[in-house]
């Protein structure tokens, strides 16, 4: 049996990517690479270095000068990989709720995605890879032998969104959350540069009514029934 080598899976803020990819990569034994690190990373250094966000020049000097590295984890605190920006581990700084607020407007630049799009394609290449994003089927790797879409409502993902804020003991209120959330979807969704939108030979998965281990056993199936292309990759 043959397994599809570079996977993309790509939908919507807390639509399970994640969670769906890290699962599927582990099962596999294929590296995990969550490319929403890199747009996080580059919106966290931004912060730190007192950028104006809506300073679109500096924020795309600031993402083709930075030295951003993702690694098998190197600590075992619940991560699912590490984040360097030179040797410096942000790991976690890069979940901040700051970033949070950020970061749709960054990776809105195209700049920002034009300079981060080689190191993602070296990545894709190598291959044995899950690659979880927005535009990984569409833009990043339009060849990716299995290209997934996760989908879930609004109503369902800010709710998602809203019980992890809580089980790390943060305060928030449902309300708040679903406004961000609708609010990250709107950027993401009708931003010019590779807005978010399933690639047309992605296969799509509703993920409203389905437990983790649901989604995870109709991801597999999809992988185990897949056949190579009749004579290599498209064209
Ligand atoms: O998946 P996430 O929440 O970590 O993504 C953070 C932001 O980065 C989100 O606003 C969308 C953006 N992103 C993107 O534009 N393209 C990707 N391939 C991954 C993330």
């Amino acid at each position: 049996m043959s397994l599809p080598s570079t996977i993309a899976v790509d939908g919507p803020a807390a639509s399970g990517k994640s969670t769906i990819g890290g699962l599927l990569a582990e099962r596999l034994g294929y590296l995990y690479f969550d490319t929403g690190a890199l747009y996080r990373a580059i919106t966290c250094l931004a912060l730190e270095r007192g950028l104006a966000i809506g300073d679109e020049e500096a924020i795309v000097a600031l993402a083709q000068a930075a030295q951003i590295t993702i690694t098998r984890p190197t600590v075992q605190d619940g991560r699912q990989y590490t984040v360097y920006a030179d040797s410096r581990d942000i790991t976690w700084e890069i979940r901040s709720p700051e970033v949070d607020a950020h970061v749709s407007p960054v990776s809105a630049y195209p700049g920002v995605r034009e300079a981060l799009k080689a190191a993602q394609r070296r990545m894709g290449e190598e291959g044995q890879v899950v690659m979880v994003g927005r535009d990984i089927g569409t833009v990043i790797l339009p060849h990716a032998d299995l290209k997934i879409y996760l989908d879930a409502s609004l109503e369902v993902r800010a709710q998602r969104r809203y019980e992890e804020v809580l089980a790390r003991g943060e305060e928030a209120s449902y309300e708040d959350v679903l406004a961000d959330m609708r609010r990250r979807d709107e950027i993401d969704s009708h931003r010019l540069a590779a807005p978010l939108k399933p690639a047309e030979d992605a296969i799509i998965v509703d993920t409203d009514h389905l437990s983790i281990e649901e989604v995870l056993s109709q991801v597999m199936a999809l992988v185990e029934k897949w056949q190579p292309l009749e004579g290599g990759v498209d064209p």
